[in-house]
């Protein structure tokens, strides 16, 4: 069965759940079931639960995934509302690799690339909120903003493009990824091999499927149920959510959370959740990036729970 997608990271995910124990594997955003089936293969008695916003993904996987149909549950659904439902489960692992998989940025349909006919955007093609939506109604200071902080775009570059944007509009609606990106080429110029709408088309993306705030959720979950001895592995894209990650491992392996300027620790100093076991972010090896441009910005960062006894 050919996959649409190449699992980023591949042999590092595997080291990562080397010495997973026997129980429940949640694959948060389960794709075509790369990972899944390769963490399967090596461990062939773990159950499985794939959670994935995507429908068309999910069918995928399901047939990927027959040979372990017993020990599966495939659970169509954002991460952020589902991992915090599984609460009984005796989670021994959690993958996530966020983003978007191939398959949907390469299909004209679903409004994710460069010249596609249609602005969606949309993981989960039901949801309410498009790119057209956004593009169409957010004033100027919203998508100035929205380009600033989850483009990381320069405030007059952003500035520029919100301009652009409202002029446009003005008189004809903007109702094509290809129409928005010859905007953004117009505004910015092009320089280098990078698209110039390359982190504006990130930053709608980013707004469209609630990507950072779903990361939020997810950390403050794992926060929350501490699964006994459990391995994390979390596989990021872009700045804002290694950040996001990066910050949260720091704070779990406090084991003093009293006020820096504290005098001296009342906090009991036993607060620590668990261990990171490497504390530089994996990335890919040359090989790899030469076989999937993809893995350029993967960062793969693990945690480890402690064990409850
Ligand atoms: C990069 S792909 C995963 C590929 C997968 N690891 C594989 O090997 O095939 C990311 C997937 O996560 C899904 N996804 C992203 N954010 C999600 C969320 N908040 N909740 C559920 N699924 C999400 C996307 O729909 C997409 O199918």
């Amino acid at each position: 069965m050919k996959a649409p997608h190449i699992p980023v990271l591949l042999e590092d995910v595997l080291r990562a759940f080397r010495e997973i124990a026997p129980g429940t594997l949640v694959d948060a955003t389960l794709g075509y079931g790369g990972h899944s089936s390769a963490i399967l293969e090596q461990h062939p008695g773990l159950r499985l639960i794939g959670i994935d916003r995507d429908e068309e993904a999910l069918a995928f996987s399901r047939k990927r995934l027959a040979p372990w149909r017993k020990q599966t549950t495939l659970i169509r659904g954002d991460f952020a509302a589902t991992v915090p439902a599984l609460k009984g489960e005796p989670i021994v692992g959690l993958l996530a690799d966020f983003g978007v998989s191939s398959l949907q940025l390469d299909a004209p349909g679903r409004g994710f690339s460069f010249e596609s006919d249609v602005l969606d955007m949309r993981m989960d093609t039901s949801a309410p909120r498009t790119a057209e939506m956004i593009v169409n109604t957010y004033s100027h200071e919203q998508l100035r903003r929205l380009f600033a902080e989850y483009g990381e775009i320069r405030i007059r570059a952003a500035d520029r493009l919100a301009d652009a944007i409202l002029a446009e509009r003005a008189h004809t609606p903007i109702t094509s990824a290809r129409q928005l990106s010859a905007l953004a080429r117009r505004v910015l110029g092009s320089r280098g091999n990078i698209h110039p709408a390359t982190l504006m088309f990130q930053a709608i993306r980013i707004e469209v499927n609630d990507e950072l705030n779903q990361i939020e959720k997810l950390l403050d979950a794992l926060e929350v149920m501490r699964p006994s001895g459990a391995i994390v592995a979390l596989i990021t894209f872009h700045s804002l959510e290694d950040r996001l990650v990066k910050q949260r491992f720091k704070q779990w392996i406090r084991s003093c959370i009293c006020d820096p300027r504290a005098l001296r620790c009342t906090c009991g100093n036993n607060h620590q959740l668990g261990t990171i076991p490497f504390r530089k972010p994996v990335t890919a090896a040359p090989a790899e990036l030469r076989a999937n441009p993809r893995s350029r910005s993967a960062r793969l960062r693990t945690f480890v729970f402690k064990e409850h006894l």
